[in-house]
């Protein structure tokens, strides 16, 4: 493979994003420096000339390969091959609010059954409804994920019905905001137990059956507060440092059993759990959002790609991942 730096890729390719990629893979048992024009000439690479749909050469040859290696583009509008979740099952915790509900939607938007999980048993079922309204399939499961017996019996469930379970979505979640020296114990203790233990217990029931099963993947809802510090939610930036060291520590784990393990690290998301915030300290709110590069809070809907990203083939060699949607918050 030549060794063509940035500047020339971007010299010779200079145009769309797949004619990119297909070139430098068209290219692959070559090798010859591509960034000079007779070499490109000699090896006839292929130019950008586009058939009469519109369709470049190259792109054509990439979705050829594609087709070949992940099966034919899905019916409708749904992902393709490489993203589709057909035949897959999941389970969303905290699926009948926020975060959790939009990535219950976009699963099954994507093929999934979707288990949707909440305290909540109304919010649960509200979902599962609109995810069948919505020609998807869905059930509604009551489960508080402290409480082991129930988590056990969620994925004994889940199992009984689909006789697999593909994904599990940790996204049950709460926080509680006072200052670090009069943060009450109490809260403390819910806070660590619905966000660190109940993630945990979540992915060990589930981690059992996926495991015998040699396959499944595992996205963990962190936040941004697992990996940066901030004032105000001490009880809630441990949690999810503990849930960032709980991901990495499963997917060394379970590696070699076959099931990815991965979490989502958002910023700030427009959900019921943040608009308390919102309405309680508007200028601590302003303040996060405006130390965004991008500046303005994320819609829970924009979580779903990435969702389906680390659930499906497309992430296959991903795990121990912390993938931080955060409108360039961590770049900086
Ligand atoms: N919204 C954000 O800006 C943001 C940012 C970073 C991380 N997160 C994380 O995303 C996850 C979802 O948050 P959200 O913003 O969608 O909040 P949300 O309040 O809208 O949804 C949380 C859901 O979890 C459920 N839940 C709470 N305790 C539960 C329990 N013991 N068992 C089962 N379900 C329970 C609630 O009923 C609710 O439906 C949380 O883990 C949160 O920490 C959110």
């Amino acid at each position: 493979m030549p060794d063509i730096d940035k500047k020339g890729i971007f010299g010779y390719f200079g145009g769309g994003l797949r004619d990119k990629v297909t070139l430098v893979r068209a290219s692959g048992d070559l090798d010859a420096d591509l960034t000079h024009r007779g070499n490109r000439r000699k090896f006839k690479v292929p130019g950008r000339a586009r058939d009469s749909a519109g369709r470049s050469h190259v792109g054509e040859h990439l979705r050829k390969e594609r087709e070949l290696q992940h099966g034919k583009r899905e019916k409708g509008n749904g992902p393709p091959g490489l993203f589709s979740l057909k035949e897959k099952a999941a389970i969303v915790t905290g699926g009948g609010s926020g975060l959790g509900r939009a990535i219950a939607k976009g699963l099954a938007d994507a093929g999934a059954w979707v288990a949707v999980a909440d305290i909540s048993k109304d919010s649960a079922q509200s979902v599962a409804k609109e995810i069948r309204a919505r020609k998807g399939q869905a059930i509604a499961l009551k489960l508080d994920v402290t409480q082991l017996t129930q988590v056990e019996a969620m994925a004994q469930e889940v199992q009984e019905k689909r006789g697999q379970v593909d994904i599990l979505v940790n996204s049950a979640g709460i926080t509680f905001r006072s200052p670090a020296l009069e943060y009450p114990e109490g809260e403390w203790d819910r806070v660590l137990n619905v966000n660190l233990k109940g993630t945990f217990l979540c992915c060990q029931a589930v981690g059992k059956a996926m495991v015998a099963q040699g396959k499944g993947s595992i996205i963990n809802i962190a936040s941004i507060g697992g990996l940066v510090g901030y004032g105000g939610c001490i009880a809630y930036l441990a949690s999810k440092g503990g849930v960032v060291q709980l991901t990495r520590g499963l997917a060394v784990e379970w590696a070699k059993a076959g099931v990815r393990v991965n979490a989502i690290a958002p910023f700030v998301f427009d959900t019921p759990l943040v608009s308390q915030i919102k309405v309680r300290e508007p200028d601590h709110f302003q303040r996060m959002i405006d130390k965004a590069p991008m500046g303005r809070l994320g819609h829970a809907e924009e979580l779903i790609g990435t969702a389906i990203f680390l659930a499906s083939a497309a992430s296959e060699l991903i795990t121990g991942h912390i993938l931080a949607v955060d409108g360039g918050f961590l770049a900086q």
